[in-house]
């Protein structure tokens, strides 16, 4: 018995975590059991490899020694949390995963995208994600939903938030291009609108993926 993983993908002030509780209620409305995680994080060494990379504590050793923060946080989450989920027959939903990897590491540049690719597939294993939902914006409107959200300036822009515009541009190209190379995985999700429409989108989406998976009975047809 396998579960399914779902990862939710996108730049700053996408509405992922917005998201990401409304996907669960609705499977969990659904019978099904929904482990709710996210990254950097979700599992106890993992929170506080993501507090240091969040501080901006790997930022002076070059994009690579990020990357490789992450992974080593990725790798704890994978073996505590994730894969026993699985292994269990839940459903884990997981806020981020190793594509943000792929697109804030390799936006920050002077980075080799076959040694990144290369350290995906030694951290990941088998552990791909069954869908990717990548929630798409103009990078100004995420930014300005992230200050927003912050209190306009009162506190302080994380390690990644603190990049400029022309790095949340690249980032939100590199999410796409992802998108583009693997559309069997990724579904692309237009956030730029209310979040009933978003959370509409996405469920359409998990239907014709997991009809079957969830046992959801087809449309009525007039
Ligand atoms: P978080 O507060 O969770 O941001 P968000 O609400 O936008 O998801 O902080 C996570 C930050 O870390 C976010 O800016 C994206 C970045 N990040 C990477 O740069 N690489 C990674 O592999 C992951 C998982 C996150």
């Amino acid at each position: 018995m396998s579960g399914l993983f779902i990862t939710l993908e996108g730049g700053e002030g996408a509405g992922k975590s917005t998201q990401i509780r409304r996907l669960a209620a609705r499977l969990e409305a659904l019978g099904q059991t929904v482990v709710l995680t996210r990254e950097p994080g979700g599992s106890p060494y993992a929170e506080r490899v993501r507090e240091a990379i969040l501080a901006g504590q790997g930022k002076p050793y070059g994009p690579f020694a990020e990357a490789l923060m992450f992974s080593a946080a990725r790798l704890d989450h994978l073996k505590q949390t994730i894969r026993p989920a699985l292994a269990r027959g839940e459903i884990v939903l997981c806020d981020r995963f190793a594509d943000s990897t792929r697109a804030y590491q390799g936006a920050l540049g002077a980075l080799n995208q076959d040694e990144l690719l290369a350290l995906e597939r030694v951290v990941v294993g088998e552990t791909r994600p069954d869908l990717t939902l990548i929630l798409d914006l103009p990078a100004e409107t995420g930014l300005a939903r992230a200050d927003a959200r912050r209190g306009g300036g009162e506190l302080k822009a994380d390690r990644f938030e603190s990049e400029n515009l022309n790095f949340h541009k690249r980032l939100r190209k590199a999410f796409q291009s992802i998108a583009q190379a693997e559309p069997e995985r990724c579904c692309i999700i237009d956030a730029d609108r209310d979040a009933e429409e978003v959370e509409f989108a996405i469920w359409e989406c998990i239907k014709q993926k997991f009809a079957q998976d969830l046992n959801i009975a087809p449309e009525p047809v007039d």
